[in-house]
């Protein structure tokens, strides 16, 4: 579904239009489309059916409770790499057995409130991880499933902030080491080995690296199988790339399957995946009004109410985000699309083409489903955006703004 579309010269967020939405809730604000959530989810799932995987949606790129919920209405599980985002995701609705648990840092409260919760299992990105969590395990008398992550050393070919499946990444095991990585957690206590986990990237847009990290790991899972009766999952991780310009083709999610689900099959493993991006990213944008048009010496600014600290994706990674405006106007100037705040790196867009808009204007800000507000924060004591979830021609606010009061939550003048 292309959730959101012009009708008559204003744009609509599926049957809602977005300067309304805009007009009730202000600026900024994040609008997502359940619609489009859902279609995402639907054409995973269809394409991988031969394998009938647990999707996991990763919470990392979108913590509303009301698309993680709107996830495990459709009976996904959730990967998650913090306690907070484990919070979350119990809380939005998604079994602890369906959850699994990333991420190179776990600290101790993490793994003893998964324990406790009975997660599905870790994903291990250590050899002093997997002493940790054989400890806590001992010392709350559960068993602990795991499954190694481990790391194929291939070219995801992708930013290098979000590539994480090269050797010199801080993410998961050399290959090499795999194995005595795996006899370590079998001799250690309290741990089960359920299986192997990659995740060598994210915004990937081709089947290869996928196909080219598979190989790399099937021989070492056919002699795990051989050598632990528990052994029986491969976790591929996440990375399926969208399209953020109209000239990018997305990882097309049946193309995905013909290449990497023959794979699989001969494999027979039980198949996890760690999606994000894929089901949440094209499925919201954020609302901004423009506050002045700024002529510069050499450069015209459009000064807009939202900044990086609602989406920091283009200073971050140098993303590319498409921003469109909320009314249609005609004609175009170039301009750079800047924020309030005190940085330079504030900008959505540089040296861009634009619709010829003036101050008040509404602009959308497209593809802003994924890392987005996730990445929120308060600086220049901005506060948070609300967020908004429309669904056919119905709309609700599923977070509201935060206020000043809300940023000196928790703050005490010392007595010294
Ligand atoms: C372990 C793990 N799984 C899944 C994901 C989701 O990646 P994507 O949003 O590219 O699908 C990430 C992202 O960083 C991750 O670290």
């Amino acid at each position: 579904m292309d959730a959101f579309k012009y009708k008559d010269g204003w744009l609509y967020a599926e049957g809602v239009c977005v300067e309304e939405l805009a007009l009730k809730h202000g600026t900024p604000l994040y609008i997502y489309s359940r619609g489009h959530l859902q279609d995402q989810h639907r054409a995973l799932a269809s394409a991988m059916r031969a394998v009938k995987p647990l999707i996991c949606f990763s919470v990392k790129t979108n913590t509303n409770a009301a698309v993680i919920n709107t996830f495990a209405k459709l009976g996904a599980g959730a990967d998650v790499v913090s306690g907070g985002e484990l919070y979350r995701a119990i809380r939005a609705g998604i079994p602890a057995s369906k959850i699994v648990f990333a991420g190179v840092g776990k600290t101790v409260a993490d793994i003893e409130y998964a324990l406790k919760q009975d997660i599905r299992f870790f994903t291990v990105e250590s050899e002093p991880e997997l002493e940790r969590i054989s400890k806590c395990a001992r010392r709350l008398r559960r068993k602990a499933r795991i499954a190694l992550r481990v790391n194929p050393d291939v070219d995801p070919q992708t930013h290098k902030y979000i590539s994480t499946g090269k050797k010199e990444n801080k993410f998961g095991l050399d290959l090499g080491r795999a194995m005595k990585a795996y006899e370590l957690a079998a001799r250690l206590p309290n741990l089960e080995i359920v299986g192997l986990h990659m995740h060598i990237g994210s915004q990937i847009l081709s089947s290869a690296p996928y196909t080219h990290a598979l190989h790399k790991v099937e021989k070492l899972c056919r002699q795990l199988k051989a050598k632990y009766p528990t052994f029986r999952v491969l976790d591929m991780g996440g990375g399926l790339g969208i399209s953020y310009k109209p000239s990018q083709d997305p990882l097309d999610a049946k193309h995905f399957a013909d290449i990497v689900v023959p794979f699989l099959k001969r494999l027979e493993m039980d198949v996890v995946m760690e999606p994000g991006r894929f089901l949440v990213g094209n499925a919201g944008i954020l609302v901004t009004r423009i506050q002045y048009v700024k002529n510069g010496p050499s450069k015209k600014f459009v000064i807009v109410d939202a900044g990086m600290n609602d989406l920091i994706r283009p200073p971050l990674y140098q993303a590319h985000h498409e921003v469109i405006p909320v009314a249609k106007t005609r004609g175009t100037f170039m301009a750079d699309v800047v924020g309030p705040i005190c940085e330079s790196g504030d900008f959505f867009a540089l040296d861009r083409h634009l619709p010829k808009v003036k101050a008040d204007d509404l602009l959308a800000i497209l593809s802003a489903g994924a890392y987005s507000f996730s990445m929120a924060s308060n600086y220049n004591s901005r506060g948070r955006a609300a967020e908004v979830m429309v669904s056919g021609r119905k709309a609700a606010l599923i977070r509201t703004r935060e206020t000043w009061a809300d940023l000196a939550r928790g703050e005490k003048l010392p007595r010294l």
